[in-house]
């Protein structure tokens, strides 16, 4: 028995390393081999032999980081464990960007800090051609700040999803058949800051950043990017292994998902800009087009 499990285990080890191996060039483990630093060196600090980061904020400075390159469609994800306590006026963001000025593609999660004992927020938009001011909101079912946790975005061309923890709390379909922008030609880098935006993050810019509490930490972990990087990407396109995100379970949201996308949807949306008149007496057409 002792014998036969070993070597059913070294069996599986043995498939699962094949396996891998043409995952292996698509998610490197540490953050340098994927990301570089963009603002305040130091500010970001390696932990873990550079699997992990901790980005600081200080009265001095923010800090962000970028992917060293850029990618049409895919999947990206990281762990991460926001600011505990008093993190009033911080914002930290982790999002996806065309980095062009005039016909901007953006994809964006943003949490949104608040005072101790009063609850995260996350915003979520998404900018196609150009064009913004799609923000929901969302406050999470769980304490951000006690724990690390599993944000991704799946972009592909039937729609951009939105994920905690394998839960989708946002999706913008693709639409264009009906003349609504998506965003599809545009490679997207991933980017992440660590700001001070007391002006306008928690309660609506009424809550100030407390820097007697300061320096602020966040963490983060886990960086899996999984996409088709230009320029190899037309190669990466034409091999259907090495695009899993555009398969036929990826084009929508399975039933398992659907339902849990309504409960998020239903028990911890608290922004949407489709319901809000005040600033869209007309729904965009997209809220429209619904899901
Ligand atoms: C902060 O807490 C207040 C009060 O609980 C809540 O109304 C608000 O949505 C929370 N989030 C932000 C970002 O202000």
């Amino acid at each position: 028995m002792e014998h036969n499990n070993l070597s059913i285990n070294l069996l599986l080890f043995l498939l699962l390393g094949a396996f891998n191996l043409s995952n292996v060039l698509a998610r490197p483990a540490t953050f340098l081999q994927d990301f570089r630093i963009t603002w305040s060196d130091n500010h970001i600090k390696q932990l873990d032999g550079g699997r992990a980061i901790q980005l600081i904020l200080d009265q001095s400075s923010g800090c962000g980081f970028a992917s060293r390159k850029q990618y049409l469609f895919g999947h990206v994800s990281m762990k991460i464990k926001l600011i505990p306590g008093d993190s009033a006026g911080t914002v930290a963001a982790f999002y996806m960007n065309s980095d062009t000025d005039t016909v901007r593609d953006e994809l964006d999660f943003e949490f949104l800090g608040n005072r101790s004992g009063h609850p995260y927020t996350v915003q979520t938009n998404v900018y196609a051609h150009g064009k913004g001011d799609r923000e929901q909101r969302v406050n999470l079912w769980f304490d951000p700040a006690a724990d690390f946790h599993t944000y991704s975005i799946l972009w592909n061309h039937h729609h951009v999803a939105f994920f905690v923890d394998n839960v989708p709390i946002r999706v913008y379909k693709n639409n264009e058949a009906r003349g609504i922008p998506y965003p599809k030609s545009q490679p997207m880098g991933i980017y992440s800051t660590l700001w001070e935006a007391d002006d306008w993050a928690t309660r609506g810019g009424l809550e100030k950043i407390d820097w007697n509490k300061a320096p602020f930490f966040a963490y983060y972990k886990d960086f899996d990017i999984e996409g088709c990087d230009v320029p190899g990407q037309r190669t990466c396109i034409s091999n259907p292994n090495n695009n899993w995100w555009e398969g036929p379970a990826f084009r929508q949201l399975s039933a398992k998902q659907a339902r849990l996308y309504r409960w998020v949807r239903m028990n911890h949306m608290i922004y949407d800009y489709c319901t809000d008149k005040s600033r869209y007496p007309i729904p965009p057409r997209e809220c429209l087009a619904g899901y």
